[in-house]
């Protein structure tokens, strides 16, 4: 049994922590889900109360947030951006100090990475990022929480992005397998590619940690030998509608697809973050599929839909590594795991 005390800490990507930090959250995560599918109650958190912001859209987010505060004996309150004050008649700062002192946690889902800064650095209880243009930490939690259930290990692990490597989730991968110790590839367009700073933050981070970061345009350099090929939406929240024209000319060749995935291990999984646009079951998957003529977009609905995929039990993972970031932040005293 070991604890790791990350009490009154903010989570606001994972540069923040260190390799134990990180690993501990999922251990903490995967008792947690012990507990949850026995039915054993863990109401670390009992009595508190925590605000969700989330100033774009959500389905994993939101609800893992509100299931795992409930688990924990909390309440949550929401607040959509178009009924708070938020941004636009109080400034963020005013809007951390006014939260903080009726709230225990706040989650903020926006655009800007400065922004959750800011709020964590005015408001004296922990602040979670939800998603930044930037980083997507609470997501990487799951995601390792997924590749360790799926492969007994994390260090050592080959993973292949696919798609827009300057984002949050790219660019999170990249961060999480640093501290990790994994083998990380990004597949992107050229002008797709992360900012060398970070990229050269990472290969510092993963020299010590034994892992390794790779850059390359070519889709099948990627793919050769992966353990897990993951991708995102091309285009994220808060781009514009335009950008599509211009991304799925550049993105098609990076489309996750069969003859990436047998190039891969054999025993390969596929991962992405979701919501995914892998057939037409969606209003802007039928608008492209009219302008454009492509069924299909960063994943072809025979991979997505495939053995080697666990997209659901990535998304379910959301729910018990949120409630591990909440646990060990918010908790009376540290939790042994
Ligand atoms: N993966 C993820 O963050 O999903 P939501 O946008 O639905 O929260
Ligand atoms: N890159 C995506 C991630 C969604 C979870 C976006 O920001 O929209």
């Amino acid at each position: 049994m070991s604890s790791t005390d990350l009490r009154g800490r903010d989570f606001l990507k994972l540069l923040d922590f260190t390799t134990e930090e990180i690993l501990y959250l999922v251990d903490l995560a995967a008792s947690l889900k012990a507990a949850k599918k026995a039915g054993v109650p863990h109401r670390y958190c009992e009595g508190k109360n925590i605000a969700l912001i989330f100033e774009k859209t959500s389905t994993r987010t939101r609800c893992a947030f509100e299931v795992a505060a409930h688990d924990l004996g909390m309440q949550a309150t929401y607040l959509d951006p178009n009924a708070s004050q938020i941004g636009k008649k109080e400034s963020i700062a005013d809007t951390a100090r006014v939260l903080a002192g009726m709230f225990d946690g706040i989650e903020y889902r926006g655009y800007g990475q400065e922004i959750v800064e800011e709020l964590a650095q005015y408001s004296k209880v922990p602040v979670w990022n939800g998603l930044t243009n930037e980083f997507h930490p609470t997501q990487m939690l799951a995601d390792l929480l997924t590749i360790r259930e799926h492969f007994g290990k994390i260090a050592g692990v080959r993973l292949s992005y696919y798609g827009d490597a300057r984002y949050n989730t790219a660019d999170s991968l990249m961060v999480m397998g640093a501290k990790t110790g994994m083998h990380i590839t990004l597949c992107a367009p050229a002008d797709y590619m992360p900012d060398p700073a970070l990229v050269e933050q990472c290969r510092e981070i993963a020299a010590q940690t034994g892992g390794s970061i790779t850059l390359t345009t070519d889709p099948m350099e990627g793919a050769r030998g992966a353990d897990v090929l993951y991708t995102d939406v091309w285009v994220s929240m808060g781009e514009p509608m335009q950008a599509w024209a211009e991304r799925i000319e550049e993105m098609r060749p990076y489309q996750v697809c069969s003859a990436f995935m047998e190039a891969a291990a054999e025993n390969a999984i596929f991962m992405h973050c979701l919501p995914a646009f892998h057939d037409q079951g969606t209003g802007i998957g039928r608008e492209i599929f009219e302008k454009f003529g492509l069924a299909e977009l960063e994943v072809t609905d025979e991979v997505f839909e495939s053995e080697a995929s666990v997209v659901f039990q990535e998304a379910e993972n959301r729910m018990h590594t949120i409630k591990a970031v909440m646990a060990a932040t918010l908790s009376a005293e540290p939790i042994e795991v």
